[in-house]
């Protein structure tokens, strides 16, 4: 049984550094929750098109996702395909560069809902995405919204690249921000957007343990504009 109650459903949306995973692992340890990286899925996606040479329209690839076994182990923290574990091979350069256009088509997003729903039907959940709070958990139970200036999240990107001693410069930074800011938000199917009801957080001037904190005193309050 987790802290919250019998099953409970935390959703989490908000544009690339806003420190929504983060957030979202934090809270679902502390609280005793499944964690659900939805973005890993759709790099799960494109790592199988790039073992297969396929394009991200190609109709292989809708049939392959459709009978892909995509699994989550360690509460979240390992992902496995088709049972190869490819954890460190969904956050190489070439799936960054990718991942968008594999996002965007409607059949393979289509295909990763479903499975995420079932994931969340099947015990509490805080799941974290673009989509999760307007679209693939609608009725969740509490959703909220990070944000950050394009600056902030600039900054904190840059701060994880330079560990892997990239040469990238907070304006580089900023402008690959500012493109997948557009192209999430501007897609056809399933767009970032905030959800009405959803909390809206400005991790700013913040740091994760704010954050965090901030989120789980509006979950045991029971602060949900939704319901
Ligand atoms: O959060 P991330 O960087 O791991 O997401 C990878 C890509 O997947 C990014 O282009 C946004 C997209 N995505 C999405 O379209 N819907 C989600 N629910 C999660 C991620």
């Amino acid at each position: 049984m987790n802290k919250i109650g019998p099953h409970v459903t935390i959703a989490m949306d908000g544009p690339a550094g806003s420190g929504k995973s983060t957030v979202a692992r934090r809270i679902a340890e502390k609280l005793g929750l499944l964690y659900l990286d939805s973005g890993a899925m759709y790099r799960a996606v494109t790592v199988l098109a790039i073992h297969n040479e396929l394009t991200s329209d190609s109709p292989e690839l809708i049939d392959q996702v459709k009978t892909c076994h995509i699994k989550f182990t360690n509460n979240g923290k390992r992902i496995l395909l088709n049972d190869e574990d490819v954890s460190a091979e969904i956050r190489t350069p070439q799936v960054n560069r990718l991942v968008a256009d594999v996002a965007k088509i409607p059949e393979i997003r289509h295909e990763i809902v479903k499975h995420q729903q079932r994931i969340g039907s099947e015990g509490s959940i805080v799941a974290e995405g673009r989509d999760l709070t307007t679209i693939v958990f609608p009725d969740a139970d509490f959703k909220f919204y990070l944000d950050a200036s394009v600056r902030e999240r600039a900054k904190r990107r840059l701060a994880e690249l330079r560990k892997q001693d990239a040469e990238a410069t907070l304006k580089s930074v900023e402008a690959e921000i500012k493109e997948r800011d557009e192209k999430d938000t501007t897609r056809a199917h399933s767009p970032l957007r905030t959800a009405k009801d959803a909390i809206i957080v400005d991790t700013t001037d913040k740091t994760i343990d704010e954050v965090v904190d901030f989120i789980i005193t509006a979950i045991c309050k029971g602060e949900n504009p939704s319901k």
